[in-house]
């Protein structure tokens, strides 16, 4: 069992829960995940530890309560336990040979950004924060980017807060006023993630795309994770999370993401909130 010892609210459905779970702090490594179970009737669900701390022994995870998973998560407090925490899973971020790096997320993707952009900064990579949302009201880790990376960037589709517009459209503009960057790193929508991969390959600047899938195992033994990289078959649990963006096959990850949305939103409506 692994207690909550913390619970912050974000944004309206987005949290952040501080849980004690020594053996997989010990172990974590920025862009590495972990799977969950709220009790023993519970679907497996995989999150990013948006942070770790070995000496304390406890793993941060955000999650925004949009399923029947994380939606019971959300009706634990401070002190109440998850069933199963299994990880840390999956393969740490690459930061070798990079000086000066991008990372673009969107929506509730800059849950996942958090770690990687901030794990960067820490190995003293440069890293430009470009951090989208929907409105003011969805902005999450504003504070916290600012003091783990060199600059943020922060964009609302309707401008009512930071600037107006899309990431993508930061993205183009910073390259185009002559920021180098060693590579773009993408986490969020994945059609988000596919534009800015784009930008990246137009520009000749090489792309990594953090990927999320529908996992059971997460030990590369079900296949629920597939995915296509340069026309070949990977499984996102074990090969990933994150890959070379211009190797990704967008519209297939796109139609297996959206597999059982019917049936993850009539299950979501059985949940008393
Ligand atoms: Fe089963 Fe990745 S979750 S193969």
């Amino acid at each position: 069992m692994f207690k909550i010892l913390s619970k912050r609210r974000l944004n309206p459905t987005m949290t952040w829960l501080v849980i004690d779970a020594p053996l997989v702090a010990k172990k974590a490594r920025p862009g590495q995940f972990i799977i969950l179970r709220t009790d023993e009737y519970g679907e497996r669900i995989p999150l990013t530890m948006a942070g770790h701390d070995a000496e304390k022994g406890t793993i941060d995870l955000i999650y925004a309560a949009v399923g029947r998973t994380t939606m019971l998560m959300d009706q634990l407090e401070e002190g109440d336990y998850l069933l199963d925490v299994v990880g840390p899973l999956g393969k740490p971020t690459h930061m070798e040979g990079l000086k000066r790096v991008a990372v673009v997320g969107g929506g509730t993707g800059n849950a996942l950004a958090y770690p990687l952009a901030t794990g960067m900064h820490k190995e003293g990579i440069h890293v430009d924060m470009i951090a989208g949302f929907k409105n003011k009201e969805m902005v999450i880790l504003e504070d916290e980017f600012k003091a783990g990376t060199d600059r943020l960037f922060l964009t609302t589709d309707d401008g009512s807060y930071g600037e107006k517009g899309f990431t993508t459209d930061k993205l183009k503009e910073l390259i185009e006023a002559g920021n180098e960057y060693d590579e773009i790193v993408a986490v969020g929508p994945p059609v988000m993630m596919k534009f800015v991969c784009k930008i990246a390959e137009e520009y000749g600047i090489p792309s990594v795309a953090s990927l999320t899938a529908y996992m059971i195992d997460g030990t590369g033994m079900c296949g629920g994770c597939r995915c296509v990289i340069g026309g070949e078959n990977k499984f996102v649990c074990v090969d990933g999370p994150e890959f070379d963006g211009s190797l990704v096959d967008w519209d297939e990850l796109i139609r297996r993401n959206s597999f059982y949305k019917d049936q993850e939103q009539e299950d979501a409506k059985h949940i008393c909130r």
